[in-house]
């Protein structure tokens, strides 16, 4: 018995079968236990040799089993260790990662700028009324400036808002009077055929200033600053008198061309200069119709196009590639 226990125990392959062994010989119906029962059967002076007989074995085997334990679990681990050992000479898993949108990094750039100067940012609808994109801008029904802006109408009332000026109005009437610093980028759409330099859709930010003796020493400066901050100190600007109906005076103004440093090229078509944004003194009767007093409160506004920010801070010469999602043109903006 002590043999084929010990020869048993020596063969079992897995914990199980080492399991399975110890309950055959040492579990309560187990052979040796079933022996030690029998002892009553025998002689009592034949009793304490044979006990002690079993006993050892006993002991014996109950040893043999837990070596043998330890032993296939050292071997199930170095099983497992092999098999999930990693081979570092491998070459990694590439996947492609994802990156910030460059018309999407220009807008974080143009609010961090904007904030840092003490404006809040807003937002207003992209599907609007007629009131609020034309006629609060001071462009009432057949008002030739309409032509400028070639609309896309839903209905004789609603169109897409073809610049972001409606939420101009829409800011003023709901701060009821109060003074007014907000920028509001988002969509625009204009019905223009897409070519390098127009894009049916495109985003513009507006930014108004309204407050007591608001001049256009604070447009200057403050649209200064910003094209200082967006390309560099060494930029110089300018501004040009020009016309929108929602401002009064009008104006526009340029940069210095980064490329040729002012000499002119053919970036700035030989001029020196690259005009960036519209602006003016916000109109009286701008003013008037959404609830501020025009003798108590000026304002200025500006509006620019993002996607030729964006342009001239990064060099691409074509607005599409903005919206083709070509990814050899996304992934050089991956460190944005
Ligand atoms: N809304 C004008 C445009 O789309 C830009 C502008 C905004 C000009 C505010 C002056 C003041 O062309």
């Amino acid at each position: 018995l002590r043999a084929r226990a010990m020869e048993a125990v020596r063969q079992a392959e897995t914990e199980q079968e080492l399991s399975e062994t110890r309950v055959a010989y040492l579990g309560k119906k187990g052979e040796l236990t079933q022996f030690l029962r029998q002892m009553g059967q025998l002689a009592p002076k034949e009793r304490p040799a044979v006990g002690k007989l079993v006993n050892s074995i006993r002991r014996e085997l109950e040893e043999a089993v837990s070596r043998k334990e330890k032993e296939l679990k050292e071997q199930a681990l170095a099983e497992q260790l092999a098999r999930e050992s990693v081979d570092v000479t491998l070459p990694g898993r590439t996947f492609d990662q994802g990156s910030i949108h460059p018309l999407s990094s220009i807008v974080e750039q143009i609010e961090d700028i904007f904030i840092g100067m003490g404006f809040q940012v807003a937002d207003g609808p992209l599907v609007e009324w007629d009131y609020y994109n034309f006629e609060a801008m001071n462009m009432p029904k057949n008002h030739p400036a309409r032509d400028m802006q070639d609309t896309f109408y839903i209905t004789e009332d609603i169109l897409m808002r073809t610049h972001t000026s409606p939420v101009q109005a829409r800011t003023m009437e709901s701060r009821k009077g109060k003074p007014v610093k907000v920028i509001c980028p988002g969509f625009a759409f204009r019905r223009d055929d897409d070519d390098a330099t127009h894009s049916h859709q495109f985003s513009q930010t507006e930014g108004l200033v309204i407050d007591k003796n608001i001049a256009m020493s604070d447009l200057k400066g403050t649209l200064t600053e910003f094209a200082h901050r967006m390309y560099g100190e060494d930029r110089r600007v300018r501004f040009r008198a020009s016309y929108f109906p929602f401002v009064e005076p009008g104006a526009e103004m340029d940069v210095s061309c980064a490329n040729c440093g002012g000499d002119g090229c053919h970036v700035c078509k030989k001029t020196g200069w690259i005009e960036i944004l519209g602006a003016g003194m916000v109109h009286p009767r701008v003013l008037e119709m959404s609830g501020y007093d025009p003798e108590k409160y000026t304002g200025f506004a500006f509006g620019m196009g993002i996607e030729r920010v964006a342009m001239l801070k990064y060099g691409v010469d074509d607005i599409r590639y903005y919206f083709n999602n070509d990814l050899r043109f996304l992934r050089q903006f991956v460190s944005l």
